[in-house]
């Protein structure tokens, strides 16, 4: 399993591109025009009202765009915002949405763009709460969250954790991005679904991410990223035990046979090790 200074790393050095590109005025940053992690095909052709960087693939951003305009919530939540590709299209089509990143810049950058939205700044272990309680004390009812923040096992793991001990009022989907990286995937198979007496159904390849042969945006070679899980939440208990499905499993465990990631956990799985044996 990767580090989590590994992933901040990660995280840091795909951000930091994207911010350096940006002030550059690229206009390919985020829609894969030339760079960009999700470079398979152009975005804004297909959906030009939808302008700002996006760090999701084209199957991911409609598939994002057609959750919410079936959803229509009337609060959202999203985790994880960076330059606000997703945020624009949670703004636009839900009636309220809230916006957690541990970024200050991130809300300086787009409150003025979104005023109706609500910025969170800081870490979403500690904001999730807060912010689900604000939901809970005000008259809309939460409808969707988007989780995608930190991307360690053990930060995905925590976010959903926060999640679950929500009371959903009515139906609650719950997207999760990046579910196809090994980290990411570890993460949301070591949160309690089951325990959660509310949640009705879990898949983890709702859509299937892909492989990244070459280094290409902040992705090193032979990684693997993108991808979305999918939770349905809703206000009655389950009566049947839950089944975290998973339709690219066999998919995914030969990718991670020929990919970095395997590496890393097994150095992870090494040092661990050593540290234990000085305990
Ligand atoms: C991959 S970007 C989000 C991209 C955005 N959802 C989109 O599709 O355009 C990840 C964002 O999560 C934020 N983040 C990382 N770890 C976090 C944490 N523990 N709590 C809150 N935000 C976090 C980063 O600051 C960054 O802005």
């Amino acid at each position: 399993m990767r580090s989590s200074l590994q992933s901040k790393l990660v995280n840091w050095h795909r951000c930091t591109e994207r911010v350096e590109l940006a002030k550059k005025g690229c206009k390919g940053v985020g829609h894969g025009a030339t760079i960009g992690l999700y470079s398979m095909s152009q975005p804004s052709g297909f959906f030009p009202e939808y302008s700002l960087p996006w760090e999701m693939s084209v199957a991911e951003q409609f598939a994002l765009i057609g959750l919410l305009e079936r959803l229509r919530p009337e609060v959202a939540l999203e985790i994880g915002t960076h330059f606000g590709g997703s945020l624009q299209v949670l703004a636009a089509l839900s009636g309220c949405v809230h916006s957690i990143d541990a970024d200050p810049a991130v809300s300086a950058r787009l409150a003025p763009r979104f005023p109706q939205g609500r910025f969170h700044t800081g870490a979403s272990r500690e904001k999730i709460p807060e912010v689900l309680a604000e939901i809970e004390r005000g008259s809309g009812r939460l409808g969707f969250v988007l989780v995608d923040g930190d991307h360690s096992a053990a930060g995905v793991a925590a976010d959903v954790a926060a999640l679950l001990r929500m009371r959903p009022r009515v139906p609650v989907y719950v997207l999760m991005h990046d579910s196809f990286n090994p980290d990411c995937r570890a993460g949301l198979r070591r949160a309690a679904w089951a325990d959660c007496p509310y949640v009705h159904a879990v898949e983890l390849d709702f859509v299937t991410g892909g492989f990244h042969e070459r280094p290409q945006g902040g992705a090193f070679a032979r990684s693997m990223w993108g991808g979305f899980a999918l939770a349905a939440l809703r206000p009655e208990p389950r009566m049947t035990p839950l089944v975290v499905t998973a339709a690219a499993e066999e998919m995914h465990r030969r990718i991670f046979r020929h990919s970095a990631h395997r590496l890393w956990h097994k150095v992870g799985r090494r040092l661990r090790r050593v540290a234990d044996s000085f305990r």
